[in-house]
């Protein structure tokens, strides 16, 4: 699914985009296409939409200029209007981050479908809806895929690219290649599958997670040091699969899972499962509160320096120097 346009190229082709849903994901969006020079018009319905745009880049920006990419005057090439239809209207792209609803998500998409040209990729931040469900009030889908990112977008490499039934194989290739100009790491996924891949992994260690905690096994503090100590570090590395590979040692993954499977499949057994009643959700947020604290600014602005400093790091130790020396 290789380019052969180069990503000077393809961001000039998609230099016009359009941002609906401007929250958490919309705004992270929002930065990281005029850091690279696009120009975006945002629409949400929320009141403060131009004051938190405004602030949301700002308080960006110190990472992306971290990541290298220009932050002067970007306010300039941003434009905040009243409504789906005038966002899209004319873009090249549309990159939709509206509520996790799906009669929401339908709702906008009908409308961004009567409005888009013919020629626009069409994508949709949902985290778990696919584009098949989502595209159903539209007449044409065939531009309309899921483009999920991990958050914030602006700095987690991440994009699940993911096709509906309706969707033209052409622009699921289209969508890996525009990311891929944006710096991101694109993975289109064969099949569509609620949830796509990273969220229905994290999904099965974030159950698994809770229920330790509301056992008392361990707290919430203690959880994140063991996950951040060792499997975190791990997985940044060889992800799960090359993990235990390497984990079965000459023998490799066949080994692992005739030797350490067996256990394995015992914990999937008795594996909790989680529910979301009132008291899990009393217990583990005010744990949350009380080890973590609530300053949410100071707490990602050092999660964004430490994740800059790994992805620095790995990809300084991927150069062929770097296993010489
Ligand atoms: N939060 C995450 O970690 C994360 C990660 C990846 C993807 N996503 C996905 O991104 C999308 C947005 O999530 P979020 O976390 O930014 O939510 P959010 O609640 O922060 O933002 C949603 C925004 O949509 C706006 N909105 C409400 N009605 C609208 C309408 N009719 N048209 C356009 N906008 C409307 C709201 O005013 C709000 O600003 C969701 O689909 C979510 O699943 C979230």
């Amino acid at each position: 699914m290789q380019s052969n346009r180069s990503p000077e190229q393809l961001l000039e082709q998609y230099r016009h985009v359009s941002v609906i849903g401007v929250g958490l994901i919309g705004m992270s969006w929002t930065s990281l296409f005029l850091a690279r020079g696009l120009h975006v018009r945002v629409y949400d319905p929320r009141p403060d939409l131009e004051a938190a745009v405004h602030k949301g880049v700002e308080q960006a920006a110190p990472t992306l200029n971290a990541l290298g990419l220009p932050t002067q005057n970007l306010l300039q090439r941003l434009k905040i209007v009243q409504d789906p239809e005038a966002a899209v209207e004319g873009a090249d792209l549309v990159q939709e981050s509206g509520p996790e609803n799906l009669p929401m998500k339908q709702e906008i998409w009908g409308r961004i479908g009567r409005k888009a040209s013919p020629q626009a990729l069409l994508l949709s931040s949902s985290s778990t809806f696919g584009a098949t469900d989502i595209s159903r009030n539209m007449p044409d889908a065939r531009r309309m895929l899921i483009g999920h990112p991990f958050n914030p977008p602006y700095l987690v490499p991440l994009v699940e690219v993911v096709p509906g039934e309706r969707t033209d194989p052409a622009a699921v290739a289209e969508a890996v290649a525009f990311y891929t100009a944006l710096g991101k790491k694109p993975i289109a996924l064969h099949k569509e599958i609620a949830g796509f891949v990273a969220n229905r992994l994290q999904a099965v260690i974030f159950g698994e997670a809770i229920h330790l905690v509301t056992q008392g096994v361990v707290t919430v503090d203690e959880l994140d040091d063991v996950m951040t100590s060792s499997i975190g570090l791990r997985w940044a590395v060889t992800g799960i699969l090359q993990s235990f590979h390497c984990g079965g040692g000459a023998g490799g993954m066949k080994h692992f899972l005739e030797h350490i499977g067996p256990p394995f499949e015992r914990i999937w057994r008795e594996s909790g499962t989680a529910r979301l009643d009132e008291a899990t959700i009393a217990f583990v947020s005010n744990q949350a509160t009380e080890k973590f604290g609530t300053n949410f600014q100071e707490m990602g602005t050092l999660r964004d320096r430490k994740q800059i400093a790994i992805l620095k790091t790995l990809r300084e130790a991927a150069q062929p120097q770097a296993a010489s020396r």
